[in-house]
């Protein structure tokens, strides 16, 4: 498996950083997961995009433009095996003396990208649905920034993982829904796709707009506003969307049935029309 980092492609047993990285030591950093199918990036400039509002947020310089982005990971894809990866990028305000303040002069950032196998969903999830649990989302008030310090989605995620679920849906002040641990949450209720709006609360998902892009190119019905928790165990269905796992219809939610117990007639349709937009874009590439 090679690997990049600090501007050298090296096999991850050699990708090694200083204990003294400001990522290490305070997780003072950002990052992307790009799915890539049939060995192209899917959605660059939008994950790009959203890497600078990240970098912004956090007073991180970009290190690279664009151009030279776009050069690093389809290298990085063309020395990894397998037509469909994900890559995982990282940028950390680099290594200094320890002190919660911006090093100054500022030091070079750390940059690590790193590609994965991208595992589609087993014939099983897709067929019967997953689980979730609900949990208050305790997270701090800048959730749209894809910082590194995921200790809070971590621990979510692992109650999850304790109950033998896929996910944890978060509820900001055990009221109304953001998202999942490492995922958007949508529901439909009656034939309408309804989704929390793209705020400070929320990761912006690269997935949840291809949703709702595609729902609008098809005459889905869809609105953005708050939803209620009372909504989430009230709804038709309900469906999960990240660059990894894609398009998940969960059909339990704290071991109450969610519609029909089943993955819904909307989950058949996105499912469908994104596997074909997916083809549509790769083939265009
Ligand atoms: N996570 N919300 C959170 C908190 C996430 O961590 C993710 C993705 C998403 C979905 O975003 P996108 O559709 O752009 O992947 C929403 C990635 C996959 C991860 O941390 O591995």
């Amino acid at each position: 498996m090679t690997v990049y980092l600090n501007g050298r492609f090296i096999p991850i047993e050699e990708a090694l950083i200083p204990v003294l990285d400001r990522g290490f030591i305070f997780g003072d950093g950002v990052y992307e997961v790009l799915p890539v199918y049939s060995r192209n990036v899917f959605r660059l400039a939008e994950h790009l995009q959203r890497l600078q509002h990240s970098l912004d947020a956090i007073r991180l310089p970009n290190p690279y433009r664009d151009e030279q982005w776009a050069e690093i990971v389809s290298e990085l894809v063309a020395r990894n095996e397998g037509e469909d990866q994900y890559l995982y990028l990282h940028i950390t305000r680099g290594v200094a003396k320890r002190d919660h303040a911006f090093p100054v002069p500022p030091v070079a950032a750390t940059v690590f990208l790193m590609s994965s196998p991208l595992l589609h969903p087993p014939a099983e999830s897709l067929a019967t649905g997953v689980s979730a649990i609900s949990a208050v989302d305790n997270r701090w008030l800048r959730c749209d920034i894809k910082a590194i310090s995921l200790l809070p989605n971590v621990l979510l995620r692992q109650m999850a993982a304790d109950a033998g679920c896929a996910e944890t849906i978060m509820l900001r002040e055990n009221a109304f829904l953001t998202e999942g641990s490492a995922s958007n949450i949508f529901i439909v209720k009656n034939g309408t796709l309804l989704a929390p709006p793209k705020d400070h609360l929320m990761l912006p998902g690269i997935t949840y707009d291809v949703v709702l892009e595609i729902a609008a190119a098809n005459g889905i019905p869809s609105e953005i506003r708050r939803i209620s928790a009372a909504e989430i165990f009230a709804a038709d269905e309900i469906l999960m969307t990240s660059s990894t796992r894609e398009i998940l219809a969960i059909t339990q939610v704290d071991g109450q049935i969610i519609g029909n117990g089943k993955p819904g007639a909307m989950f058949t349709q996105l499912y469908a029309l994104y596997q074909t937009y997916k083809r549509e874009v790769m083939r265009s590439a």
